[in-house]
């Protein structure tokens, strides 16, 4: 790297460029007059981005570093001066031993790379007028700012996207150090438009998640209520792409109306919390909605019109997991109606990790990162999920959470304990025989700690088991095309089975000790059910 810019050239600004002012009736995605595009470069040889609005280095870039630098676009629009009160500078710094530039607003990080590494870092001025976090207006958006030790450069990003691939995939390189600063996000002209959800996620019997994304970004607003989405709302000033809300304070078992809100983007849906005690309650079960968009599609309907208070989704939502494109067109748009309302707790599948790119699984669902194992209260059951994607074995932190899982009091005093995992333990179709390991691993253990029931996917059908007391349901009949059964030679041998693609409608009745399993086609008949009995 044997170049270098004074940033202290003088700003071009691009008056055509110029956003139109806010009126009030503007959807948020207008953007105030006075901020000028802050550019983006990235240089593969070097692994590293640059940052300028400065548009005569911009064009230096583009004709003579074509060879070193590509442009990325337009990553944010920041100011050229500090004409608002509220904006502070951000100082940018180049270090020609590590051929890499440095932004930051922090005047105490400034002045002790001056002081204490003059030979590493040479201080270049102001690069631009930005807010720092808990001044920012409405409308901006967060600067995520992240730093490799084994790369020795930092990297910012606007990009919800980004941040996740970085702070999941990439996280052996890339550590993440907070919101740089705010500014306004590149493009003003966009209409908002939500394309995934808004889904309902985690329940509990106080609190709700809603998530939903949006093409471009922009502020987030939820209004909900008993009687009206007027009572109450909770909102986000900043300008995100993937919207995340947690409604707390809820009654339990209660039906709330909401509406998400992007801009001048919204929807509306409806959903219950979850029951207490020993209240009645209705949950759905189904897996393997990948690939058949029109199949999980009937299957999404049928299972709304069930009007169950949540759906467990065994796993396999989509066909190749590190697609984002796929997840609009597999999951979120054919079961659009169902998501809105009714809240929908997945485990992962294999196919959720199929592909290159990070797994998106873990970009929308709520869930610490990475990380596809649950357990939730619901009513009097304790439901528990299982990554069957990852390690279970004994010593595998997954093994050990279940352990400490099965042994909690949450579990121990539920009356019923309910798995939920993607491959089957007991299964015999064209597509999928026994899983080994899940035999040797877990079944010990939901044997030793009173699991009444497990439900899987994987094999593409609906199989019923019933193996020491448990049953074992495969309802992996929700998309995917349809496997054959095979005979069932070697103990537990299969009590029913159906190559048809349905899901399970599961009914809890405290008062009558009974839990019914009702296996159900796309046509609505239940051709299959179970009632286990405490
Ligand atoms: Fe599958």
């Amino acid at each position: 790297m044997k170049w270098s810019f004074s940033i202290f050239v003088a700003w071009t600004l691009q008056l055509s460029l110029q956003p139109s002012a806010c009126s009030a009736s503007d959807s948020p995605v207008c953007i105030p007059p006075g901020t000028v595009p802050v550019y983006r470069f990235w240089s593969p040889a070097l692994g590293r981005h640059f940052y300028t609005l400065d548009d005569t280095e911009k064009q230096i870039l583009l004709s003579e570093y074509a060879h070193v630098w590509t442009y990325d676009g337009v990553a944010y629009r920041a100011f050229a001066s500090n004409e608002d009160p509220n904006l502070v500078a951000v100082y940018r710094f180049w270090s020609g031993p590590l051929s890499t530039h440095f932004y930051t607003l922090d005047e105490t990080e400034r002045d002790w790379l001056i002081t204490n590494y003059p030979c590493v870092w040479t201080y270049e001025g102001v690069a631009f007028y930005a807010y720092p976090p808990i001044r920012q207006p409405v409308g901006t958006i967060p600067v995520q700012r992240f730093w490799s030790g084994s790369l020795e450069t930092h990297r910012y990003t606007t990009s919800d996207r980004e941040r996740f691939k970085l702070s999941n995939e990439d996280a052996d390189i890339w550590q993440y150090e907070g919101v740089a600063w705010h500014a306004y996000p590149a493009d003003s002209l966009s209409v908002v438009k939500i394309v995934k959800g808004p889904a309902l996620q985690w329940v509990t019997r106080e609190s709700v998640t809603i998530l939903w994304e949006t093409d471009v970004p922009a502020g987030t607003s939820v209004g909900c209520g008993i009687d009206s989405v007027g009572e109450f709302e909770v909102a986000d000033p900043d300008w995100v792409t993937l919207h995340k809300v947690v409604l707390s304070d809820l009654a339990p078992d209660t039906l709330y109306a909401y509406t998400a809100a992007s801009g001048s983007a919204s929807r509306t849906g409806t959903f219950r919390t979850a029951p207490r005690d020993g209240q009645a309650f209705r949950f759905a079960v189904c897996g393997d909605t990948q690939w058949g968009q029109d199949t999980h599609k009937q299957v999404a309907t049928g299972i709304l019109e069930n009007r169950p208070g949540i759906v467990l989704h065994a796993g396999d939502l989509v066909s190749l997991g590190r697609d984002l494109d796929i997840w609009e067109t597999e999951f979120f748009c054919p079961a659009a109606e169902l998501l809105a309302n009714v809240p929908l707790v997945p485990v992962p599948g294999n196919h959720e990790y199929f592909g290159l790119g990070p797994p998106w699984f873990f970009y929308f669902f709520d869930r610490p990162a990475y990380c596809g194992w649950f357990a939730l209260t619901y009513g009097n059951a304790r439901f528990i999920g299982l990554d069957t994607g990852v390690a279970f074995c004994p010593c595998s932190p997954q093994h050990e959470w279940l352990v400490q899982e099965l042994a909690s009091a949450a579990c121990r005093d539920a009356a019923w304990r309910v798995v939920v995992l993607h491959e089957p333990p007991f299964t015999s179709t064209s597509g999928h025989t026994d899983n080994l390991a899940a035999q040797d691993w877990l079944v010990p253990l939901f044997e030793q700690h009173g699991v009444d029931v497990v439900f899987s996917g994987h094999s593409h059908a609906y199989e019923r088991y019933l193996h020491n007391g448990i049953h074992y349901i495969v309802t992996g009949g929700g998309g995917g095309c349809l496997y054959t059964l095979l005979p069932d030679e070697t103990p537990p041998i299969r009590q029913f089975g159906r190559s048809v693609h349905h899901y399970c409608i599961v009914d809890v009745d405290p008062a009558s000790g009974t839990l019914t399993i009702s296996a159900i086609d796309t046509a609505g008949e239940i051709f299959d059910s179970a009632e286990l009995l405490k």
